[in-house]
């Protein structure tokens, strides 16, 4: 598959006219990644002090840890083996799993560019011989087959930004040892595409709303060129209009709303802005995240036909250690982080509790109607994986490119793991 890089990222360097076309693209990616996106600190509680000085900007005022909560404490929207009450899914360890992978980017053309670290020269392959392994029970490894079975007649969409479009091509490839789809776009739009997979009358959607509602371009912002405007209060139609037939929605967002300056309007007003550095306007941190997650769960309890049910794929951080991205951070490891290694905190730990709050708030409120909320609880699990980011593998060596793309995955790579927790979520769902 052959992608725009630009398509898929923000836009806030397009003041930076003077680079090459190349090197403008990996501006942009890494805008995503990097302006004033925070990296996660790295804490070692027992040895009491950061054992990397990391360049954040929440990490000094920041003290506040969170610990995904135990099992008696979650609700019936997180994933737990009814038959072994104690088992969280999503609270456990990588372990190895020297099996895997299950496949290359010989055997999948899915592969995005960008995040087909092995074509451009990553040396080392331990970062794809991992399994999770949740404290308590197993969690089985991917099985094409009986996904493709449990999904037969159905349709799922994928909602969200390139990480999205990440986990979707993880999906495909997995699947590829069975069946390959054909491409069904009704768009020769990249940003919407459909892919079938015949045998299953099985369909995969793919919807680009890295903001989720309703957003465009006009903007202005006088240090960026371009400044997003995000209409908190509306519904982005280009996904809500499609998915009343949907059996299953996986929903994501978060990096564009750190790492973009935007203006926010709600009832056609400016209500302020994030990074815009326009006068009188306020900046708001995470009020405008919040919002957007509310009203596009609004969009989905609004759906009288939606009678699917809708995933959150919860925030998957980015990792930059030694610098930010614009000072040589890099995300070079070669292995998982033990749980004593990692914490979630700062910007992080904000973003997930906001999208743990409303997906409750959501699933609330949309109960009356039916409508059926999960979560895809990855946040803890992806933290600890430092090294399944592309790093500087995205590219070829010899492009003028000193930026590290510490935010997207590898494929293959730990974004497999994603898939192993939907297919167990999706068998919960079928007993
Ligand atoms: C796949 O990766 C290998 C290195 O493992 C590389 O030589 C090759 O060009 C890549 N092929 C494709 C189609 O990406
Ligand atoms: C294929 O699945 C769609 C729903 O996704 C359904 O409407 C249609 O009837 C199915 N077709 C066949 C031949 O089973
Ligand atoms: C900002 O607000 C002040 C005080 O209300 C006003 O004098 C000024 O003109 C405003 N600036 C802009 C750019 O609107
Ligand atoms: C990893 O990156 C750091 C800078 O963050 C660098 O000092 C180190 O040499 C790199 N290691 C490898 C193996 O490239
Ligand atoms: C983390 O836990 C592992 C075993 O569970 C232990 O070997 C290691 O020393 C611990 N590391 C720290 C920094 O506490
Ligand atoms: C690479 O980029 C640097 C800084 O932008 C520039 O000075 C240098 O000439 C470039 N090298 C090549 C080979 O284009």
């Amino acid at each position: 598959m052959k992608h725009n890089a630009v398509a898929e990222l923000p836009s806030a360097g397009r003041s930076i006219n003077a680079l090459p076309k190349s090197s403008k693209s990996a501006l942009l990616i890494i805008f995503v990644t990097l302006v004033l996106f925070t990296v996660t600190p790295v804490l070692y509680p027992s040895l009491n002090y950061p054992l990397y000085l990391f360049q954040s900007s929440f990490s000094s005022n920041y003290p506040k840890t969170y610990e995904i909560p135990q099992q008696q404490e979650k609700d019936h929207i997180h994933a737990s083996d009814q038959s072994e009450n104690v088992c969280d899914l999503f609270s456990g360890e990588w372990v190895r799993n020297p099996d895997a992978p299950y496949y290359t980017n010989m055997t999948c053309s899915a592969i995005h560019e960008h995040q087909n670290c092995m074509k451009y020269g990553r040396p080392d392959t331990d970062f794809m011989k991992w399994k999770w392994k949740p404290y308590g029970c197993e969690l089985p490894v991917f099985d094409p087959s009986q996904f493709l079975e449990i999904v037969r007649g159905k349709t799922l969409a994928f909602v969200g930004d390139s990480v999205a479009r990440n986990h979707m091509q993880s999906l495909i490839c997995l699947l590829s040892r069975v069946e390959y789809p054909i491409d069904v776009s009704y768009t020769r739009d990249d940003k919407f595409k459909r892919w079938k997979y015949t045998t299953y009358n099985f369909t995969i959607a793919s919807f680009w709303a890295p903001y989720l509602i309703k957003s465009d371009e006009s903007g202005t912002s006088p240090k960026f060129s371009v400044a997003t405007n995000v209409y908190l209060d509306e519904f982005n139609e280009k996904w809500t209009s499609q998915i009343n037939g949907f059996d299953y929605l996986i929903i994501s967002s978060g990096h564009w709303f750190v790492s973009r300056p935007a203006v926010f309007y709600e009832n056609h007003q400016i209500v302020g802005c994030h990074n815009c550095h326009l006068q009188n306007v306020t900046h708001l941190k995470f009020y405008g995240y919040r919002k957007a997650l509310r009203t596009a769960f609004k969009a989905i309890n609004s759906l009288e036909n939606f009678k699917g049910i809708t995933f959150l794929r919860s925030f998957a951080p980015s990792y930059f250690e030694n610098g930010w991205w614009n000072n040589g951070g890099t995300c070079n490891r070669t292995k998982p982080f033990r749980r004593n290694e990692t914490a979630l905190v700062g910007d992080n730990l904000e973003i997930y509790m906001i999208q743990m709050e409303e997906v409750r708030a959501a699933e609330k409120e949309g109960r009356k109607e039916g409508k059926k909320y999960r979560v895809l609880d990855m946040t803890l699990a992806m933290l600890m994986r430092p090294d399944g980011h592309p790093d500087k593998y995205w590219h070829w060596a010899r492009a003028n490119v000193t930026f590290h793309d510490c935010l997207h995955w590898c494929l293959p790579g730990p974004i497999d793991t994603w898939n192993d927790f939907l297919l167990q979520m999706l068998k919960m769902e079928t007993r």
